[in-house]
């Protein structure tokens, strides 16, 4: 069963434009966590965009088997590991997303976490307007969910949560399948892509767990 399948409900909160509007949101407290006093000031999006670029990421190609079978992902930044037993992680994705349906109703989606001389998928995968699969080499992992030859891991979960917040859902996911291999990564920090400095040697060991 999805976890679409899995929150269905009569009471739903649908982010703007978005038709996913059977998932539920479950509060843990009465409260909001983040309540914003009417006095603080407003943060400018430019200003808090600035701030988050200082923090250096990895770059990460999201991916997930449509309804209809076929391969699609995005470039995403936003991978964090959440749990070590279970081993958790999540993403964010915006609402504006169309793949994100493709995520909200499929059981399994995979990370690939690309290396230093994959930028040019993070920009291809960035990219809209376009059937981000054609002419790219990818197989089925063991949950089936696509992933791309050359990365320096892969990551694949079971979609056990959604969380609706602000204009993102954050989809947490419980991995399954784990593999990586010695390498660099490729790094984005201050809105740009970066290489880690030509010293610092990559990690030196390759494994497949799960
Ligand atoms: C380096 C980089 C990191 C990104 N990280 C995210 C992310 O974590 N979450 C997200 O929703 N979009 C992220 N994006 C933007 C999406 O990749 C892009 O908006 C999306 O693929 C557009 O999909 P659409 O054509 O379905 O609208 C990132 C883009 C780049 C270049």
């Amino acid at each position: 069963m999805s976890l679409l399948n899995a929150l269905v409900t009569g009471s739903s909160i649908a982010p703007q434009g978005q038709d996913y509007d059977m998932i539920r949101f479950i509060c843990m407290s009465s409260k909001p966590i983040l309540a914003r006093k009417s006095n603080t000031p407003k943060l400018e999006p430019k200003e808090f965009c600035r701030a988050c670029g200082k923090f250096a990421t990895g770059v990460t190609i999201a991916t997930v088997t449509g309804q209809d079978g076929t391969p699609h992902g995005m470039t995403a930044n936003s991978f964090a590991s959440v749990s070590l037993t279970p081993p958790m992680v999540l993403i964010c994705v915006d609402h504006r997303t169309k793949i994100l349906n493709d995520f909200l109703r499929s059981e399994h989606f995979a990370i690939n976490v690309l290396s230093e001389d994959q930028e040019h998928l993070s920009r291809h995968f960035a990219r809209s307007g376009h059937d981000r699969f054609d002419g790219v080499k990818w197989y089925a992992g063991e949950t089936g969910a696509p992933l791309l030859p050359g990365v320096l891991a892969s990551v694949e979960c079971a979609l056990v949560k959604a969380v609706v917040a602000g204009d993102h859902s954050i989809l947490i996911g419980e991995v399954l399948h784990a593999a990586y291999r010695d390498g660099r990564p490729l790094v984005y920090f201050g809105s740009g892509y970066q290489r880690l400095a030509a010293h610092l040697p990559g990690s030196s060991n390759s494994s497949t767990i799960g």
